[in-house]
């Protein structure tokens, strides 16, 4: 145990698959969490974090809802640190406005409102996304290094109708003007496709497209191959937490594969696997460029080679008789 000890801090949307591992982390490191989730009663988003090592003794769980005026208020009081890390992940929303953006963007100001009532709250980690920053209409080309500078642009995520895009860069946004305004200090973490093993029982939204690739889909799913491992990104959070001189974005990509060199390494790892041959032109597979590893290394932070995540995703996976 170490870091954390006699420290509380606040994870919001904590039965997700990112936040699970977050507060597995934090408890290891002997925090106290504070965990919002929109349902104490139903076991399958509760029961994974009621059996983490520490939780009998140090997690406590609170209903709260982005939408919900208020309703994180309570949850931060005592609080040194907020990671917000709730908001939707769907790719296919029949109402963009009301499931995605809503709660993404007011979500977020919600979140931060109660943060700003709360005088013990010293830093707050928000989760975005690369979603918000490789759409900005550059083109991604072999020979490009995308970094923190990159800003998503809505006006193209609305052309090409990523409404999930759009959420999070609106949302992201809206965060930074808010913080900058209320004097609260904010730093963004921007992980690519999250996957690695998971802590719930339920698949979330971006291993089920994996699986379907695996269980022999057609045609590749949406799958923006900018990889990096949900341990990594869990830890990220809590070293953008603990050392003081973090500040501003962090992009969190261990590399991006083409889809060639995806079905390459899923070969090597599972020989018995049927992939398609090829994805289309312009599914996000086919694009190749680099994203700038430099600021979260200068954080402390050592990537999983995505071999690793990958294995141990589908591992996880069959280990739940998912696979
Ligand atoms: N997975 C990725 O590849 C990836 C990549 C980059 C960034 N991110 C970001 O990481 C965060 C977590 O994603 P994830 O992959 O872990 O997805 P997830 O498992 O679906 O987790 C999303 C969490 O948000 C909560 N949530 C959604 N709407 C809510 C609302 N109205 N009020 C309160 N909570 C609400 C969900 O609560 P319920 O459990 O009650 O539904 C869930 O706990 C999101 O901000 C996402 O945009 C994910």
């Amino acid at each position: 145990m170490s870091g954390g000890a006699e420290k509380v801090v606040c994870v919001t949307g904590a039965s997700g698959y990112i936040a699970s591992w977050l507060v597995k982390l934090l408890l290891q490191r002997g925090y106290t969490v504070n965990a919002s989730v929109r349902d104490p009663n139903d076991p399958k988003k509760t029961e994974h974090l009621l059996m983490l090592d520490g939780a009998k003794e140090r997690l406590h769980l609170f209903k709260a809802d982005l939408l919900e005026e208020g309703s994180f208020d309570s949850l931060f009081d005592g609080c040194e640190g907020v990671f917000h890390i709730a908001s939707p992940v769907d790719f296919s929303a029949n109402n963009p406005q009301a499931e995605l953006i809503e709660p993404a963007v007011e979500g977020t100001l919600n979140v931060l409102r109660s943060c700003a009532k709360v005088s013990s709250v010293k830093r707050v980690v928000l989760t975005s996304s690369m979603a918000a920053v490789v759409y900005s209409g550059k083109p991604l080309t072999p020979d490009v290094v995308v970094d923190e500078t990159w800003i998503s642009d809505p006006a193209v995520c609305e052309k090409s109708k990523l409404w999930y895009v759009l959420s999070k860069t609106l949302a992201e946004k809206a965060a930074w003007e808010f913080s900058k305004e209320n004097g609260i200090d904010m730093v963004a973490m921007l992980p690519g496709w999250v996957s690695g093993p998971l802590l719930q029982p339920t698949l979330n939204a971006t291993l089920e497209p994996l699986l379907k690739l695996v269980k022999g889909a057609e045609s590749v799913p949406l799958i923006y191959p900018a990889w990096v491992d949900v341990r990594d990104v869990a830890n990220a959070h809590i070293l953008a937490f603990e050392n003081p001189s973090a500040s501003g974005r962090y992009c969190l990509v261990e590399r991006v594969l083409q889809f060639s060199e995806f079905v390459k390494l899923m070969r090597e790892l599972f020989p018995d696997i049927n992939l398609p041959e090829k994805c289309g032109d312009d599914h996000p597979f086919a694009s190749s460029y680099k994203v700038s590893r430099e600021r979260a290394e200068s954080l402390g932070l050592k990537f999983t080679p995505v071999e690793v995540t990958l294995k141990d995703t589908f591992e996880s996976l069959r280990a739940r008789n998912l696979f």
